[in-house]
């Protein structure tokens, strides 16, 4: 099969790196991809927005399956544009991504449907939102209703910081037509867990289970980020447990998107709070988590593109998956500055060092090569160093051990991804 897979992120790396270990693969392409995916793949410079310019390059190409990383695209309608073009393509429609797509949209499905989720309330109207901040007991959290690469949720402490971020949002459009409508919703108390699963519509397959660590400092201090390390197994909850989340949070909004005659095809993920009243949703992603994705997939022994195959093609055949009974753990390795500004271009040292470690992984995220052939920073995030290990302990010292050798300017990383668990879980 000739592949194509969308995007330029570490995720889009594992994707590939995985993608590759399959016969049933004959050649792989990757719009626009990174240097990573470069070593891989053959990259071809058409951004994930330029949907006309991916379905030319796939008509031309005659390309089986494309696999969409990225959320923008599958929003923006990439699906239902090659799907009309009679072309393979895994990600799921418009009308479905919307569950990303549109906050308010996923909240008040997760109402229909009875999924358990925060107290919210929906204003396209400032006057409205203000008037319902100041009102409202603190902490609160404000949304924008779009997409916002990451960045549209604050939690406000005060009113007055409430009032200051709905005027950002809704005046000043800091967000454009993302925050012109936002949705208010209460703050929940818990850990965070990062469920995935394969749907066909109807059939669903949960991955294994994976916690992200979303602020960019150490004992999540900061703003939030992207994520800036995961590790999966997540060991706060037991295989029973997980499977109850996954009828809690993903089959009854997947049932209920397929009464409505919009089925969900693609990879669901459901962000939940782990509260004491119980798990709540916070949010639904239509595509892959990174850096989610850079510890589960090491972790995943099936054949990854027969089964996005299968599910761009109709119907999933399989009803489980098969793993390796070990941990992975991954971290990132960010530009000074993010998730703020930073600059771009600095050389990228000790790549070669960790090459051939056992067990090792290095997803790029942010690179590309300069004319002297080296690798140079790109983005905000750089690298995930990702390991494999018997256990958690092992998987971390094996990455934080590669992570030593690898060095850029103004390059950082949190120190402490998974500890907290292993501290507890020994
Ligand atoms: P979202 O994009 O909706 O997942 O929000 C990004 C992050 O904001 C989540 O991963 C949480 O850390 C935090 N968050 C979102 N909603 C809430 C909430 N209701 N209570 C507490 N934290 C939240
Ligand atoms: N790691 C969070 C996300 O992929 O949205």
């Amino acid at each position: 099969m000739k592949v194509l897979i969308v995007g330029s992120g570490a995720r889009e790396h594992v994707l590939a790196w995985k993608i590759a270990q399959s016969p049933l693969l004959s050649k792989l392409y990757a719009a626009p991809g990174n240097a990573g995916i470069a070593e891989i793949a053959e990259c071809c410079p058409i951004e994930s927005a330029d949907l006309d310019g991916l379905l030319a390059f796939a008509k031309k190409q005659s390309i089986d399956l494309t696999v969409v990383g990225p959320e923008s695209p599958l929003v923006a309608g990439i699906t239902d544009l090659f799907r009309r073009e009679g072309l393979n393509i895994f990600g799921p429609s418009q009308a479905a991504a919307r569950l990303e797509g549109s906050k308010s949209f996923a909240k008040d499905q997760m109402h229909k449907f009875g999924i358990p989720t925060a107290h919210y309330e929906t204003f396209s109207n400032i006057n409205e939102a203000k008037h319902y901040v100041i009102e409202s007991e603190m902490p609160i959290v404000i949304k924008a209703d779009g997409l916002a690469a990451g960045k549209g949720v604050v939690i406000c402490e005060t009113s007055q910081e409430a009032v200051s971020v709905l005027t950002q949002m809704m005046s000043e459009k800091i967000f454009g037509h993302a925050g012109e409508s936002i949705v208010i919703e209460n703050k929940l108390e818990g850990d965070e867990l990062s469920i995935l699963a394969l749907c066909d519509g109807e059939k669903v397959i949960p991955l294994a289970s994976a916690q992200d660590h979303k602020r960019v400092y150490d004992g999540d201090r900061g703003p939030n980020t992207g994520g800036m390390g995961a590790y999966s197994p997540c060991p706060l909850v037991s295989r029973e447990k997980i499977q109850e989340i996954v009828d809690l949070s993903i089959r009854p909004m997947v049932r209920g998107m397929a009464k409505e005659g919009t089925p969900y095809h693609g990879l669901l993920y459901a962000g939940i709070m782990l509260t004491k009243e119980g798990p709540f949703v916070l949010e639904y992603n239509c595509r892959f988590g990174d850096p989610e994705a850079q510890v589960i997939l090491p972790r995943l022994k099936s054949d990854l593109l027969d089964v996005l195959n299968q599910i761009a093609c109709g119907r999933l055949q399989l009803d489980a998956l098969e793993w390796h009974d070990k941990a992975c753990l991954g971290v990132v390795m960010a530009s000074q500055g993010y998730p703020g500004f930073y600059e771009k271009g600095y050389v990228i040292e000790g790549l070669d060092s960790v090459k051939n470690l056992n067990d090792v992984f290095v997803f790029h995220a942010g690179t590309s090569r300069n004319d002297k052939k080296q690798y140079i920073t790109a983005g905000g995030r750089v690298l995930v160093i990702s390991a494999l290990g018997d256990n958690l302990r092992m998987a971390y010292d094996r990455v934080y051990a590669a992570a030593q050798n690898i060095r850029f300017q103004g390059g950082f990383y949190r120190k402490d991804i998974g500890r907290r668990v292993m501290e507890v879980y020994r």
